[in-house]
């Protein structure tokens, strides 16, 4: 299949998955109607669920996704997606929900396969334009679901069950598609390409390392080896953390995600909780969504455009810091505030400004690693995130820590990313007096200047 085909047959599916309008109206749902959940079950002991779920799933998924070569990966995450909204649609009660968060756990966890696969399948050289489409499409679906999710809701043509059913086919559709597409014939860790001299080198290198050098493997892909490819996989890691900047990096990331995950999943409820009772059939989730998507991209965007030397010391660290003494004050107000409207236009700000900062931190670690790399290291981010996230879920959110209520828990967060600014302002007036005449050093440090950079939105 020609390579532009198979692109947009794979974006095609990230659109898919990602178009469900029922999305930004999941809390009005459970406690709706339908459901007849409370607000206090669906936040300290639902949602909970799902970032335990994501934290488990993500190490063996990550590792199965590239052992399985992706596209069955692809295949089970549509499978999940069903699974999910199939009890979305028709169980009852607490338990039934627990267990949609763990499937929806895994759905979060498969999604590694799905930016992998292009790469596996397509050349090398058409690395960046698959990285924006893959990306492109996810937001494309995302922004059209909530818009259309706003559109069907404010016209009075759909209730949130009506959309949900929507959701439900469009990631059937997906699921079908999954099916269709082959399975590539290497992967990054454990079918290694070898006609590549790059990763012949390392892959040499390896086997001597553990004895197997002996064996010289005659076709193209070598023979996979759960023990190898997790040796391969720690010291590919190794490597990319011995980069000291790389470890900074990742830590701000990591913190930094972890927030913003926790005010993504209890945004709804601190929506459901402050919405005045009369306005209940008339809430603006979607709109809001859709316009912190739309703000997001634009800014992300503007910021890859930019004339701006991202290396000079201190810079990139001095704006962090700012946006995140700036989203301490944005929460605290969210969480202290009763109006709706206060609360939309600020979570909006939130959002688009959080973007900017992860772009940021991506820009700054991926700058030293080849794509393989990168992929690796943002897993293991996503992991500290997610570790990060789930001691912050027990203490603060779950009922059996302190589970206070979803007001209470903006304050916190807001608290959370002052500490975060704090320490970022402490590394920039550290990084500008050390390097006060002698800046050059670090920034020549770039190697791998020809590698394909990761264009992450
Ligand atoms: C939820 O509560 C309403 C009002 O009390 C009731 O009419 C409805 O049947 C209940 N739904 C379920 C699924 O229990």
């Amino acid at each position: 299949m020609h390579w532009k085909v198979l692109t947009f047959l794979v974006c095609l599916y990230g659109f898919l998955k990602e178009y469900r309008p029922s999305e930004a109206y999941l809390s009005a749902y459970l406690t709706g109607p339908w459901k007849n959940l409370t607000v206090e079950e669906v936040d300290n002991e639902i949602y909970p669920i799902w970032t335990y779920a994501y934290l488990l799933w993500l190490v063996p998924v990550f590792l199965l996704a590239d052992f399985f070569r992706y596209q069955p990966m692809l295949v089970l995450e549509g499978a999940t997606y069903i699974a999910t909204w199939s009890i979305l649609l028709c169980a009852q009660g607490v338990l039934a929900f627990k267990f949609m968060e763990i499937c929806y756990g895994l759905v979060s966890a498969t999604e590694i396969a799905y930016y992998s696969y292009l790469f596996a399948m397509v050349s090398n050289e058409h690395y960046k334009i698959i990285t924006s489409f893959t990306r492109a499409a996810i937001l494309m679906g995302r922004f059209a679901a909530y818009l259309t999710g706003q559109l069907l809701v404010s016209f009075n043509l759909m209730d949130y069950k009506q959309l949900n059913i929507i959701s439900m086919v469009s990631v059937s559709l997906a699921f079908i598609l999954a099916v269709t597409l082959r399975r590539p014939s290497h992967s990054d860790i454990f079918h290694f390409k070898n006609h590549d001299k790059n990763k012949d080198a390392t892959n040499k290198e390896l086997d001597n390392n553990i004895g197997f050098s002996a064996i010289q493997e005659s076709s193209n892909v070598e023979k996979p080896t759960f023990k190898r490819g997790i040796l391969f996989l720690w010291k590919e890691l190794k490597t990319a953390y011995s980069d000291k900047s790389v470890i900074a990096w990742s830590f701000w990331w990591a913190c930094a995600s972890c927030g913003h995950l926790q005010v993504q999943n209890y945004i709804q409820n601190l929506w459901e909780v402050i919405t005045p009772e009369d306005q209940k059939g008339t809430i603006y989730n979607g709109a809001v969504e859709a316009v912190g998507t739309l703000l997001s991209s634009i800014s992300v965007l503007v910021l890859g455009f930019l004339p701006v030397n991202w290396s000079r010391p201190g810079l990139s660290e001095t704006i962090m810091a700012i946006v995140c003494v700036f989203n301490t004050a944005v929460l605290t107000v969210m969480g202290q505030s009763t109006n709706i409207w206060v609360s939309y236009a600020l979570y909006s700000v939130f959002r688009a400004t959080y973007h900017t900062v992860i772009t940021l931190a991506t820009l700054q670690i991926a700058k030293s690693l080849t794509r393989q790399r990168y992929g690796f290291v943002f897993g293991a981010n996503m992991f500290m995130a997610l570790v990060v996230e789930t001691i912050l879920t027990v203490i603060v959110v779950d009922k059996v820590g302190l589970g206070v209520d979803v007001q209470t828990q903006f304050t916190i967060y807001g608290g959370y990313f002052g500490v975060i600014g704090c320490l970022f302002l402490a590394v920039a007036f550290c990084t500008v007096y050390k390097n006060g005449c002698s800046c050059r050093v670090a920034s020549d440090k770039i190697y791998n200047v020809s590698d394909p950079k990761p264009n992450i939105a």
